[in-house]
């Protein structure tokens, strides 16, 4: 059964996404920017502190607190042109963990950001594999344009090669750097005059522009140099580009570019736009059975992608990030909880960070609500309104990390078991298991620095353990699986069968360069970086 009327048309207005970059190419600018944009913001300059906010609450807070950063992801809500955005903050600079990439399964689009002097940067590749994986559509804003870089051409052939995607521009860069005069939109044919001022006065000089008939007119605005140059690109690209094509975006085949410059937001109103126009509502979730959810079902649906442990420490308090998959959430509704086969009433907790939102009495499919929560939840869990719903596994990334845990007072193994098993349930860290040792030293993965940083500091804050990281060689974990999905217990050559908290078989390698031996010796094996359940 589908909602009704008036909630359809609450969940058709959500547009949710991320911003994937790589550190300082200026994700929080922009993100500044579309809050500017989104009313949420009236003076930029508000969310530069990336601590000190009101986030910071409890004594859980207390590392992020200490080395000034945010560990935690959090959602920023705005209304822009009848919509209603939601922007999920992947974590960026050293907190990159696990959760950056999670974050990716929650969203419907994703915005990459590239430095157009850096160009594709290895953080964002990664994060741009992880949208691949998913199928996302892609937005690609090119940004720094008011400082030198490379040309605009070279940069989209960088983008295309690197990434294996075509680039459709939207708009195209009068200029660069010291000679950066404006942004030609191809969609509605002007040009924007840059000028650099307040980043808060957005009434920029526009002149309607042709290619087929006003190429003269670039002579008037930039140097004789600059014009031919733009010229001759303009020639190639209106020539060249088929219209552009919705599907191959949606599917993730194409990804629209718009540069501009986010300090001076200067073409961020365009990217937002152009987003408001085709980033895509809440869209449909596969389930393990093979079947789909749609967004517009009367089922209330959602799946957890995140856990945020103890935010207050007595009480081992912890909040889950729910993504909303179909229907209307309630305040206090009660949702079959799928894992646990039982019923549970959901709690709703604050975390709209930007918009300042104490609490939501409703939200609808697109959305993310925080929920208290008292150990009920693991990454990936599922609740519904009716019935049980599975949704596809969130896929566990391979660490890039690993160190072997010890507790330096034996009679304490199994508190810290405990403790590990609790903490990997959240998420925060994996859990492999060596198999000529067992459980009792297990074996962690993360895949940034940060996530040992945070597991220390909570083993001995929260649980009281006092305990030893012996970092391992490894920088490689590969789930071997058959063709059909199936796990691969035994390899040719001499590999240590690991298990993973799924008691899936993982091996280790020192670097990628093992892997291609494994791969020689085992042809007829994938060895997979992001898994889900064996099949
Ligand atoms: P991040 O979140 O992706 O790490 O990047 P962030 O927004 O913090 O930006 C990194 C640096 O790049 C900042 O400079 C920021 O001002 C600058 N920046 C962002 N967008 C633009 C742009 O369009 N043009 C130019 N010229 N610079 C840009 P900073 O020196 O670290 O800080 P600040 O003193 O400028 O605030």
């Amino acid at each position: 059964m589908l909602s009704t009327p008036a909630v359809q048309k609450e969940i058709q207005r959500r547009r949710t996404f991320a911003i994937i970059s790589h550190p300082d190419a200026g994700k929080t600018t922009l993100t500044e920017k579309l809050l500017f944009h989104g009313g949420v913001i009236h003076t930029t300059g508000e969310v530069k502190g990336k601590s000190g906010t009101k986030a910071v609450t409890s004594d859980w807070m207390e590392l992020e607190r200490q080395k000034g950063i945010s560990i935690t992801s959090s959602v920023m809500t705005f209304d822009y042109n009848e919509l209603r955005v939601n922007l999920l903050d992947t974590p960026g600079h050293k907190d990159f963990s696990e959760d950056t990439y999670r974050v990716l399964m929650a969203v419907d689009s994703a915005c990459m950001l590239i430095d157009v002097a850096k160009g594709v940067e290895e953080r964002t590749k990664r994060l741009y594999e992880v949208c691949r994986y998913r199928q996302v559509p892609i937005f690609t804003f090119v940004n720094k344009l008011d400082r030198e870089g490379k040309d605009p051409l070279t940069l989209i052939d960088e983008i295309e090669k690197t990434l294996g995607m075509q680039c459709y521009p939207v708009t195209w860069p009068l200029g660069i750097g010291q000679r950066f005069k404006g942004i030609f939109n191809r969609i509605t044919k002007e040009i924007i005059i840059y000028d650099q001022r307040r980043e808060d006065v957005l009434d920029f000089q526009v002149i309607p522009f042709d290619p087929a008939t006003d190429m003269a007119k670039l002579d008037g605005i930039l140097d004789a140099e600059s014009a031919e140059q733009v010229k001759s690109e303009l020639e190639l690209i209106e020539g060249a580009l088929p219209p552009f094509d919705v599907q191959a975006f949606l599917s993730g085949e194409i990804s629209p570019v718009t540069f501009g410059s986010a300090k001076q937001n200067f073409g961020v109103d365009i990217f937002l736009n152009f987003f408001s126009k085709y980033a895509p509502g809440p869209q449909p979730r596969k389930t393990r059975d093979g079947g789909e959810v749609d967004p517009l079902d009367a089922n209330f649906t959602g799946f957890v992608f995140k856990i945020q442990a103890n935010m207050d420490r007595r009480h081992r308090d912890r909040v889950a990030f729910l993504r909303i998959c179909s229907g209307r959430f309630e305040r206090g509704m009660k949702v079959q909880h799928a894992r646990l086969g039982r019923e549970l009433r959901l709690a709703y907790s604050n975390q709209f960070v930007a918009a300042e939102r104490e609490t939501v009495d409703e939200a609808f499919a697109g959305d993310i609500v925080g929920v208290n929560d008292t150990g009920n939840f693991a990454i990936g869990d599922c609740v519904s309104s009716h019935g049980r719903v599975l949704f596809e596994d969130i896929p566990k990334f391979a660490p890039e990390l690993f160190a072997r845990l010890s507790v330096r007072d034996a009679l304490k193994r199994t508190k810290m078991q405990e403790a590990i098993r609790h903490i990997s349930e959240e998420g925060a860290i994996q859990v492999l298991i060596d198999p000529l040792v067992g459980p009792q030293d297990p074996i962690l993965g993360a895949v940034g620095e940060l996530q040992f940083e945070v597991l220390l500091h909570r083993l001995q804050d929260e649980y009281n353990l006092d305990v030893k990281l012996n970092r391992l060689p490894f920088s490689v974990a590969r789930w071997p699986r058959t063709a059909d999905g199936k796990a691969v217990e035994n390899l040719k050559g001499q590999f240590t069968m690991y298990r993973d908290s799924n008691d899936q078989p993982v091996i280790l390698l020192a670097q990628e360069w093992d892997l291609n031996w494994a791969q020689r010796e085992n042809p007829a094996v994938e060895f997979q970086t992001s898994i889900t359940r064996a099949r």
